[in-house]
C-alpha cells in the first residue's frame, strides 16, 4: 500500500481507503471510513478534513493496510477494528462473539422502559459479548444482573467489557440446555439466544457464516425453538409472580415462541415488532399468584 501513497498525511491515506473502496456503494464506503478512522484511530470523522495535513506513522498506515486487506477477505468491520457501540456504550469484540445488533438495543431499550422497579434479579441467557447484561447493568445500578453464556471465550470477553464499562455483573459458565431447575428465583429473564434454523446457513451473508461463531447463531433444523423451550421450562419454576420474560428472536418464529406461554391464566404475552416492523420480540409476565 505505501509505496502506492503519496504521502503520509491523513489526507492522503483517507484517499487511498476511498480509493480501495470504491466498488462499495458511497454510504457503506463512508460508513466504513468512518469505522476505520474512529475504531482504530479515535478520529471523529469531521476531523478527517481539518486534521489532513496531520501525518501517520508507518505502522499506523500498515494497520489501515490490514484493515483494507481484511474488509476485502469479507471480514465485518466490527472484529477489524475490534468494538462496536451499543446502548451508549462501547463493547469490546472479538470471532468468540457475535457483533451485536441494533435490534438486540431496541429489546434492551424496550425493558428499560417497561421496567422501573428497583433491586430486580436478573438472568441474561446466552450473553455472549455481555451487550444486554452489561447496558441493563448500567442503566439501572439498582438490578443484580447475571450473565450466562456456555462460552468460556465469550464470558472472558464480557467480564473484560463489565470492567472497563464500570459495571458489577456476575457471570456464570453454564449450558443452558443443561439447566437444572433450583429454587433460586429471577424478576427478570431476558435472551437473544441462537435461534436460525441450520438450514438456512446456505442464504446468509459470507461476513457472517465466515467470521461469527456458529454456537452463537444456529438451531438444529427439527427444533428451531430448542433454546425457547428451556427459557419456558425455566420460567414455569423460576420467575417470581409478576416477574417477566424479555426474548429477541427470528422474524418469523416470533409467534411460535409466544405460543410456548399459552396459559393465558398465568401469562400475558406480547409480541412487539422491530424498527422494520418485523414481529421479533416476545415479552410474557407472569401473572400475579399463578
Ligand atoms: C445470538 S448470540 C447472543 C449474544 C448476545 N446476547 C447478543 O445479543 O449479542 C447467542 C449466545 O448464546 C450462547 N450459547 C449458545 N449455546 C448455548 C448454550 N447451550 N448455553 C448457553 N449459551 C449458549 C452463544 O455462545 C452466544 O453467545
Amino acid at each position: 500500500m505505501n509505496d502506492k501513497l503519496a504521502q503520509n498525511t491523513i489526507g492522503a491515506v483517507d484517499g487511498y481507503i476511498r480509493s480501495a473502496l470504491n466498488e462499495r456503494e458511497e454510504r457503506e464506503r463512508n460508513q466504513l471510513r468512518k469505522w476505520i478512522w474512529e475504531g482504530i484511530f479515535n478520529i471523529p470523522h469531521h476531523q478527517i478534513l481539518l486534521r489532513g495535513d496531520d501525518k501517520l506513522s508507518e505502522s499506523e498506515i500498515l494497520k489501515v493496510h490490514f484493515a483494507l486487506k481484511a474488509l476485502k477477505n469479507g471480514e465485518p468491520i466490527q472484529y477489524i477494528v475490534g468494538k462496536v457501540p451499543f446502548g451508549g456504550l462501547e463493547f469490546s469484540v472479538n470471532r468468540s462473539v457475535l457483533i451485536p445488533r441494533p435490534e438486540t438495543e431496541e429489546l434492551v431499550m424496550m425493558v428499560s422502559e417497561k421496567v422501573d422497579a428497583e433491586g430486580m434479579s436478573v438472568l441474561d441467557i446466552g450473553t455472549g459479548s455481555g451487550c444486554i447484561a452489561i447496558t441493563l447493568a448500567k442503566m439501572k445500578p439498582s438490578w443484580k444482573v447475571t450473565g450466562c453464556d456456555v462460552s468460556e471465550k465469550a464470558l472472558a470477553l464480557a467480564v473484560g467489557n463489565a470492567h472497563s464499562n464500570g459495571v458489577d455483573v456476575q457471570w456464570r459458565l453454564q449450558d443452558v440446555l443443561q439447566w437444572q431447575l433450583s429454587e433460586e428465583k429471577w424478576d427478570l429473564i431476558v435472551s437473544n439466544p441462537p435461534y436460525i434454523p441450520i438450514g438456512e446457513k446456505e442464504q446468509m451473508e459470507d461476513s457472517v457464516i465466515g467470521y461469527e461463531p456458529h454456537i452463537a447463531l444456529f438451531t438444529p433444523d427439527d427444533d428451531p425453538l430448542i433454546f425457547y423451550k428451556v427459557i419456558h421450562q425455566i420460567s414455569q419454576s423460576q420467575l417470581r409472580e409478576n416477574g417477566l420474560v424479555a426474548l429477541e428472536t427470528h422474524h418469523l418464529l416470533g409467534p411460535k415462541v409466544a405460543a410456548l406461554w399459552n396459559d393465558p391464566h398465568r401469562w400475558e404475552v406480547t409480541l412487539k415488532s422491530d424498527l422494520q416492523g418485523k414481529e421479533r420480540f416476545v415479552f410474557v409476565q407472569r401473572k400475579g399468584n399463578a
